[in-house]
């Protein structure tokens, strides 16, 4: 039976699930959305002219960082209750992930929602990133916004992106690091040991590897060309398996690897909750998030890429049909499924190309 969120978003709870100290999470877990709305309509993906081209987070033009700045500014402006604002969009990962819904998997509902472990974990990511973008891109009235990736399967992005922290000069002429009001992207919960220049490890588990720069970043590409090549030589390694209510399913390769590792190595080890990319419920309040899933987003794509004859998209009922719900950039409740996410063009984007420095890097 495929996963498919609820029909009624009001049947939505406290979402608890892997929160391990809920008294101090400090981003809460009542992480519902708004229900001015409660049945999703269908989903149908608007003709699109222009292609929004997501570039690479440390390449990125002063102009286009001043323009991403000012789209999160935007959305930290609306209200709380907006679907569309930064509070909300950051609740969808919650509510996904931490436990808020279940499954309305026959004979199962006593079971959660759950989008990660399993071949759930791009569709769903795909989904709310899609929509996160175009929400941005209409706060500022850009039609062809498209969200930055961090290019972290790159030397060039194994870096915190610099933008995230750089000191932003306020008004008054003096800069201020930390103040969320001058840099949107700035985040309080992250692990200070890891902002530039410390050189990500992409297989960081919680414990500093200690290795010279040089050779951690030769680890990073071997260790890319694992979960790409290697050990990714077939759909269910890749994507991972279909959520089963009876057997757990399996994570593919980038989600239990690197994906995981980015997580951690970003969130701050000092918070009870490891706040905020280090754990489901509050990844969604840093904007890193998004930057980081953009490049696992890409990195679905890469995959297809290397080996189109063999390297392909889920095809089984279940998958196709499973399905999520999302208030999109008009604020309108609707529902999504996989098999609508599998053509990035259809949704009117794709990604500015980058090279693959891993290819060659077969441990
Ligand atoms: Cu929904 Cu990176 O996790």
């Amino acid at each position: 039976y495929p996963i498919t969120a609820p029909d009624n978003i009001s049947d939505c709870v406290a979402a608890t699930v892997g929160v391990t100290d809920p008294e101090n999470a400090v981003r809460g877990v009542a992480c519902c959305p708004p229900s001015s709305q409660t049945t999703p309509a269908p989903y149908s993906l608007p003709d699109s002219t222009q292609l929004r081209v997501r570039p690479a987070a440390h390449r990125l033009t002063s102009d286009y960082i001043d323009k991403y700045r000012a789209a999160i500014a935007a959305m930290k402006a609306l209200p709380d209750d907006d679907p569309r604002s930064w509070k909300q969009q950051g609740k969808i990962h919650c509510a996904y992930c931490n436990g808020a819904y279940s499954q309305e998997m026959n004979d199962h509902k006593e079971l959660k929602l759950q989008v990660h472990n399993s071949s759930l974990f791009y569709p769903f990511h795909r989904w709310y990133l899609y929509f996160y973008e175009r929400i941005l891109g209409s706060l500022i009235n850009d039609p062809t916004f498209a969200l930055p990736y961090w290019n972290w399967d790159s030397p060039m992005g194994m870096l915190l992106p610099a933008m995230l922290e750089t000191p932003v000069t306020d008004p008054s002429g003096k800069t201020e690091r930390s103040d969320p009001k001058f840099n949107s992207l700035f985040d309080p919960y992250r692990n200070v040991a890891h902002l530039p220049p410390s050189i990500l490890d992409l297989n960081y588990r919680g414990t500093e590897s200690g290795a010279y720069c040089v050779d951690q970043i030769s680890s990073n590409l071997s260790t890319m060309y694992t979960q790409m090549v290697s050990s990714a030589t077939t759909r269910d390694a890749f994507f991972g398996t279909n959520p089963d209510p009876v057997t757990a399913s399996t994570a593919g390769t980038i989600e239990r690897g690197a994906h995981t590792a980015v997580h951690i190595w970003v969130g701050n080890p000092r918070m009870t909750n490891n706040e905020d990319l280090g754990n489901f419920y509050s990844a969604g309040y840093d904007p890193a998030f998004y930057l980081h899933h953009a490049n696992v987003d890409r990195m679905w794509k890469v995959w297809k890429d290397l080996s189109p004859s063999t390297n392909k998209d889920p095809d089984n009922d279940d998958w196709n049909n499973a399905s999520y719900v999302f208030y999109d950039e008009n604020k309108n409740l609707v529902r999504v499924y996989n098999k609508d996410c599998v053509d990035i063009n259809k949704m009117g984007y794709d990604y500015e190309d980058s090279r693959i420095p891993w290819i060659k890097s077969r441990p």
